[in-house]
């Protein structure tokens, strides 16, 4: 099953590399697939490459990437632990906007990635990926939040968590703070589609999962319903060899390691 998900990603991988969908093929220096474990539960998905991504063919390796492995490491998670990829696989031009006939014609290349992986969480990062899952959403309002994913991204049993994108958080400490708390939220959100996962109603469950608010900083508010769920290996289904539950324990137990995410990311160094 790894095995297979891995060659599927390479073969998408390959065929972003040789892209000539749209425009941004003419510009480019490298196209950037995306990458991370074929095994992972949550994808985060950003915007398009920058200056840097284009060079290397590697997402978020800049200063914006060096902001996400905080993110990731305030809840004691890594960049190998997930999968990192762009709505945008090649960089536009002098970092501008990606266009919509370009999102459109890349689209694909995402949908495919996601039907491989099948996550239980996509992390929206920007306004431009948030489009892609919560469409007609606005970023002030619905960062730190949950939501159903619209099938046709490729993600249908999957829940969508919006975030500001990191080099939003490089501009203002404001976002800075409220990306470091709503990242906190990330592995709440992951036990809460597991459950639904296991229920085998991710998208009925959803839809009730979208008025359940994730407030900034905190666990999903259920009225009358359970608090805080227990991070630990015991979250998952206790199957021995089985890779998915090999990946979930590895990042629970990681997780379970950040005693106070918050308060140790603040003392990491940004810049
Ligand atoms: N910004 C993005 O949205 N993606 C990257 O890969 C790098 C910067």
């Amino acid at each position: 099953m790894l095995d297979e998900r891995r060659a599927a990603l390479e073969e998408i991988a390959s065929e972003v590399r040789d892209c000539t969908r749209c425009r941004l093929a003419e510009t480019r220096t490298r196209a950037v697939p995306g990458e991370g474990d074929p095994d992972t539960e949550v994808v985060f998905v950003g915007e398009g490459p920058g200056f840097n991504e284009d060079r290397e063919g590697r997402p978020f390796i800049g200063r914006a990437g060096a902001f996400l492995g905080t993110l990731l490491g305030s809840v004691g998670w890594q960049r190998e632990d997930v999968f990192i990829t762009n709505v945008v696989k090649c960089r536009p031009p002098d970092n501008r906007d990606p266009l919509p006939d370009e999102i459109a014609a890349c689209a694909p290349h995402l949908e495919r990635q996601l039907a491989v992986l099948d996550p239980a969480v996509v992390v929206t990062l920007g306004r431009f990926s948030m489009n892609t899952f919560i469409p007609g959403a606005r970023i002030g309002q619905v960062h730190g939040t949950v939501h159903p994913v619209d099938p046709a991204t490729g993600a249908p049993n999957a829940l969508a968590f919006a975030m500001y994108h990191p080099a939003a958080a490089l501009r203002s400490t404001g976002v800075q703070r409220d990306s470091l708390e709503d990242m906190r939220s990330v592995p709440a959100v992951l036990l809460q589609a597991r459950a639904l996962r296991e229920e085998g109603s991710a998208q009925a469950g959803a839809g009730e999962s979208a008025a359940r608010v994730v407030a900034p900083g905190g666990a999903p508010t259920e009225p009358g319903g359970p608090a805080q769920p227990t991070m630990g290996p015991t979250a998952g289904p206790a199957q021995t060899g089985d890779p998915v539950t090999a990946t979930r324990d590895r990042v629970d137990q990681a997780h379970t390691l950040a005693a106070d995410p918050v308060d140790e990311a603040s003392q990491l160094t940004l810049f």
